[in-house]
């Protein structure tokens, strides 16, 4: 990875367990133009000074992130959105007042003083608060809001872990804040509320259907191939581990068993197998990685970037993962493995 002979150049990052002293010198280091990775209860971010254009352009150097694709703005509190956007709509303020601070972020037209940088030219800016004592605190100690896309590098699994974002940012970026894991595990869901009936883009930790009881015209984008997302970064490859990721489809358990077990079986290489108790636990593989419940989708969201990176660091070739219903939070997990597989398996021979 490190092709680029500029070792010399290197940034002496630290990893610093989060307390209010790392925080308020966190802080300073956002003010002053740094970049700090630090907790959210999504992934992990990758923060810079959201109003500070050049900080922000670092933030795209250290991941190797394509440039038409925007940035979240953080907040800690609502007078801070004030000023960073054109109008604050009433369908704005019901789902800021029922899911902030939370795994939600709400597209909104921008104001002059956000820098272009960070909305990648677009006239509209994402903007969320986090349910994290530690984010919270840092944006309240740097003084301003925070641009942070997920802190991995693009197109890898985000991270969930500190350890996570110091394999990939270690000498790229200034500061890690550890605060331990990311509860949900996957990221934000993201709302656009600039289109006539609101549009969730990516499905994520807030679900479709607790929206759907907020605003009963939401819609969710479903992009066929062919189409061009509205959320630039979800048309680029995503969350992938180095190992080739196979993903196994079916309707019910006893399907996805069936199907599993005759797509697993006679494999060469590190396998690795991981999904849902009911599902795997009488499969056979040398690997795996039971990750959570059928009915209780929490675990397996929480997980799914973890095994990823287990995997990775393992020497694994291929990991195996099958599909849950796509209903509450299995929409938003298999939009993550859709994106994530080099093959779908729907039984065909
Ligand atoms: O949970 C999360 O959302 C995490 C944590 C750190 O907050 N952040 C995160 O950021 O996942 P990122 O950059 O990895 O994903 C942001 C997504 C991208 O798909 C981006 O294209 C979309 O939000 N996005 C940002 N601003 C947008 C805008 N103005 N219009 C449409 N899509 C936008
Ligand atoms: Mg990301």
């Amino acid at each position: 990875m490190e092709k680029e002979g500029q070792k010399v150049l290197a940034i002496n990052t630290q990893l610093r367990q989060a307390n209010e002293k790392t925080i308020r010198e966190a802080g300073e280091i956002i003010r002053q133009g740094g970049l700090v990775a630090f907790p959210t209860e999504t992934v992990y971010g990758l923060g810079a000074n959201a109003l500070n254009g050049e900080a922000v352009a670092k933030i795209f150097k250290a991941k190797g992130r394509p440039a038409d694709n925007p940035l979240i703005v953080h907040i800690a509190s609502i007078s801070q959105m004030k000023h960073l956007v054109q109008e604050i709509t009433p369908l704005m303020e019901r789902l800021m007042h029922q899911f902030w601070p939370g795994p939600l972020s709400i597209i909104v037209k921008s104001s002059e003083v956000v820098p272009k940088i960070v909305t990648a030219g677009l006239e509209t800016v994402a903007i969320r608060m986090p349910n994290h004592p530690v984010a919270l605190a840092l944006i309240r100690s740097a003084g301003v809001p925070i641009a942070a896309p997920s802190a991995n590098i693009s197109g890898r699994p985000s991270g969930t872990l500190a350890e996570h974002v110091w394999r990939d940012f270690n000498g790229k970026i200034d500061w890690i804040l550890d605060g331990g894991a990311s509860q949900v595990g996957l990221e934000s869901t993201v709302v656009d509320c600039t289109t006539r009936h609101p549009l969730v883009l990516r499905p994520g930790g807030v679900t479709y259907e607790e929206l759907l009881r907020i605003e009963p015209n939401m819609r969710l984008e479903i992009t066929s191939k062919q189409q061009q997302p509205r959320s630039p970064g979800m048309k680029y490859t995503h969350y992938t581990p180095e190992a080739q990721v196979i993903l196994v489809e079916g309707q019910t358990i006893a399907e996805i068993k069936d199907h599993l077990t005759s797509v697993i079986r006679n494999q060469t290489g590190k396998v690795a197998l991981m999904g849902v108790k009911e599902v795997i636990s009488d499969i056979h593989a040398d690997n795996k990685f039971v990750a959570g419940r059928w009915d209780n989708l929490t675990e397996f969201a929480g997980n799914i970037y973890k095994i990823f990176r287990t995997c990775d660091q393992n020497g694994i070739d291929k990991i195996y993962v099958h599909s849950v219903p796509e209903k509450g939070l299995g929409i938003a997990i298999m939009n993550r493995l859709r994106k994530a597989a080099n093959r779908i398996y729907k039984g065909e021979v």
